[in-house]
């Protein structure tokens, strides 16, 4: 006892004794996140808003009367409130009492971001809490976690451990967030915040977007718009399990919080360890819901997704065009092709490995079938290399069907309870690896470092993962520590990419889990860009993509032209208003290019070298949505404005030919130079006669006020008209 009591002693003498209360101010250009800092009491934070010039006494002066939110609510006293942290003592005390330990840290990171860290401790017991902020002053984005310490000699047991948490007050606050499975992902929920909570979660183990999404806007100004009202957004830059949720009071309080799922996932916390929260992503828009996107759009570019800033290659990949029937005259035949349109990567999909004819076999088998594939990887990439293309390939690693060698050697390696049965997932056979176990862990990344090793004219992955884990169980862990498994899971996934990413900094690698499952930051930090569904019909797309905009950039996202009938919708939607959508993001091609006539594929091959005059323009400029999908107005409308405001490229698709229907064919434009003069010409015309504005020259000004009148329909002969039009428009700045 007594010593216990004298180690407790030691570790108290470190909390802070400053008098009065001290602001911390965590600033960015046009925003200012303010803690208040008081020796004896929890840390507040007392304002999340535009940016405060001045003496922050001015915060204090107009705070509420009755109290202040603490900045990281503890579980323990008032039991009843949410918290975001909550751990069990070595002696069965489940309550916590954070106060300041020290002055706060301010350090500038190698990017020259400002870290500001605020340490804290318990009152009693030997455990340290520091809540860190990143402010990002160019991108007004700040970055929240926190990290846990048992600074004592026993084991304590985290039951909850948010990343962060934000008050904030509004009697008409709305919540934005995203949900959809497979074929229907991105789509876009808005409700507004009443009393009790709203929770937002994802234990699927491995798809983390596939249902929900981990990131969210909210409206502090009632329904949320793309131009006006105040908008705080959140991203949680997790790959695995997790748990987004807003508690509303009768009165217009609200509390946001965010981070790992804890349910089932208890974890001990040894003595010395340290556990690190997942980073929240925060910011804050006075100008709606289009400038928060703006906003984590040039965060991710820069910060969280690999070769962010950079422009990606046009690819074909062969899922849609053949599926499993992969051999080595087809692959030819795809690469042929989609050189000679121009294209600039080929990807092998599924079917190219073991006897992987359908999905119920060789998940784990990581052998090229020589039946299929007679001259191995080597033929193919040299095959490549003679076309002009560089080559990619499908594989999903995490993965084992019970039929292979891989589970024959090692059936320890995979997900599975004791005493219980194997639950079985895609194909009647696939089973999920434990990722927790290192030599699994081991085995993924030997695999792909064989391969790339043995192939270094290997480009690209797409990395997959079509199951959730179905059963809850590792093999590997000890049994005190199976609640530990779906963050270890998830670390052990994060670290084998990193491994990855050290060695092979240039590959370009896409998430796909089931389609979109795996549209999320935590994932972006090691892969390129996720392929947002499998769902290609180009209607559904507008929308999935629309929904995915909130958050991410089009960069991030794979946005294939695909055949018809679409293969998952069975609608015929013409060329060239497929060939539009999928300029709106990562443009590449999803189909068996000899099934298309040589007018479309000369369409194609013209489209491409469109896109490549404006690829920059959509992957790395700033998006403005002017008309959504969900608004059901007939019609779409966005644009891409470069960085520098000297192109732009508008697009406008018509989405319901119903005469009755209202139709939307002018919006104002959005983010140019007011002062600037801009040239307008159509990109893939097909019309017979060109738009009244084709040539014209048009003021920034006079376009974001009356934008232009769009021609609803496509001028073509009897015969060959259609019941879609889309268009889509360069501005050039003259
Ligand atoms: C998943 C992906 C598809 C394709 C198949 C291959 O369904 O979403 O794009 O790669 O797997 O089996």
């Amino acid at each position: 006892m007594k010593r216990k009591f004298l180690l407790a002693g030691a570790f108290l003498a470190n909390i802070a004794a400053w008098a009065t209360p001290e602001y911390v101010p965590v600033s960015t250009f046009n925003t200012s996140l303010i803690l208040q800092l008081d020796s004896a009491a929890a840390p507040a934070l007392v304002y999340y808003g535009p940016a405060v010039k001045g003496d922050l006494a001015q915060i204090a002066a107009s705070a509420p009367e009755d109290g202040k939110s603490d900045a990281y609510p503890v579980f323990g006293n008032y039991p009843e409130r949410e918290s975001a942290l909550s751990m069990t003592m070595p002696d069965g005390n489940m309550t916590l009492e954070l106060v300041p330990a020290g002055e706060p840290e301010t350090e500038v990171d190698h990017n020259g971001n400002t870290v500001v860290s605020i340490p804290l401790a318990d009152r009693h017991y030997p455990v340290a809490v520091t809540l860190n902020y990143r402010a990002f002053p160019k991108e007004d984005i700040i970055e929240t976690w926190t990290e846990i310490t048992n600074k004592g000699k026993k084991p304590v047991t985290l039951t909850r451990f948010d990343s962060g948490a934000i008050p904030f007050r509004s009697t008409d606050a709305w919540l934005t967030s995203l949900y959809g499975t497979w074929a229907n992902e991105g789509r876009v929920n808005t409700e507004p915040l009443t009393p009790g909570m709203k929770i937002i979660q994802n234990k699927d183990g491995v798809r983390n977007s596939h249902t929900s999404h981990a990131e969210v806007m909210m409206s502090l100004d009632g329904k949320p718009r793309e131009t006006s009202g105040r908008i705080i957004g959140a991203a949680l830059v997790y790959g695995g399990n997790y748990r987004l949720r807003v508690s509303t009071d009768d009165h217009g309080r609200h509390q946001f919080f965010a981070g790992i799922h804890p349910e089932e996932s208890a974890y001990r916390l040894m003595p010395g360890e340290t556990f690190t929260t997942p980073l929240l992503a925060l910011t804050f828009s006075d100008r709606g819901m289009g400038e928060a996107s703006r906003n984590f759009h040039r965060w991710g570019r820069q910060y969280h997704i690999a070769h962010g800033t950079e422009v990606n290659p046009i690819l074909l990949n062969s899922w849609e065009g053949v599926y499993f029937n992969i051999d080595e005259p087809t692959m030819a035949g795809m690469m042929q092709d989609i050189a000679d349109m121009g294209g600039e990567l080929f990807v092998m999909d599924d079917g190219w490995f073991g006897r992987r004819d359908d999905d119920s076999s060789s998940l784990g088998d990581w052998e090229v079938d020589a039946r299929k594939l007679p001259h191995g990887l080597k033929g193919l990439t040299d095959e490549a290399a003679r076309k002009g293309v560089r080559f990619g390939i499908w594989i999903e690693p995490e993965m084992t069907n019970s039929n292979s060698e891989l589970y024959k050697k090692h059936p320890d390696w995979v997900l599975k309870a004791p005493h219980r049965d194997i639950v079985e997932g895609r194909g009647g056979t696939q089973l999920v690896l434990d990722l927790s176990n290192p030599q699994v862990q081991d085995f993924i990344y030997n695999l792909v470092d064989t391969m790339l090793t043995n192939n270094p004219e290997i480009a690209y992955i797409k990395w997959d993962a079509n199951a959730p884990v179905m059963q809850y169980g590792s093999q590997t862990l000890p049994a005190d520590r199976q609640s530990e498994l779906s963050i270890r899971f998830h670390r052990g996934l994060t670290s084998v990419l990193q491994r990855i990413r050290e060695k092979y900094p240039d590959v370009a690698i896409q998430a796909c889990a089931s389609g979109g499952g795996r549209a999320n930051y935590g994932l972006l930090d090691y892969t390129d860009e996720f392929w947002v569904s499998d769902n290609t019909d180009a209607l559904q797309r507008l929308g999935a993509q629309w929904g995915t905009s909130l958050f991410f950039p089009a960069v991030t996202m794979g946005s294939h032209i695909s055949a018809v009938p679409n293969h998952t919708t069975y609608r015929v939607v013409p060329l060239k208003f497929r060939c539009d959508v999928a300029m709106t993001g990562r443009l590449g091609m999803e189909i068996q290019p000899r099934d298309m006539s040589a007018e479309d594929r000369d369409f194609c091959r013209r489209v491409i070298e469109t896109y490549k005059g404006v690829r920059d323009v959509v992957q790395l400029g700033d998006l403005y949505r002017l008309v959504s999908p969900f608004d059901n107005r007939g019609a779409v409308s966005l644009m891409y404005v470069s960085p520098t405001k000297d192109k732009a490229v508008y697009y406008w698709f018509r989405t319901n030919n119903d005469y009755s229907a209202p139709l939307v064919t002018r919006t104002p434009m959005e983010g140019l130079d007011p002062d600037a003069s801009y040239k307008v010409t159509e990109l893939n015309a097909i019309d017979q006669r060109p738009l009244a504005s084709e040539g014209k020259v048009f003021t920034g000004k006079f376009l974001m006020d009356n934008g232009l009148e769009i021609r609803p329909n496509h001028d073509l002969p009897w015969g060959k008209k259609v019941d879609y039009c889309s268009r889509v428009l360069l501005l050039e700045k003259q």
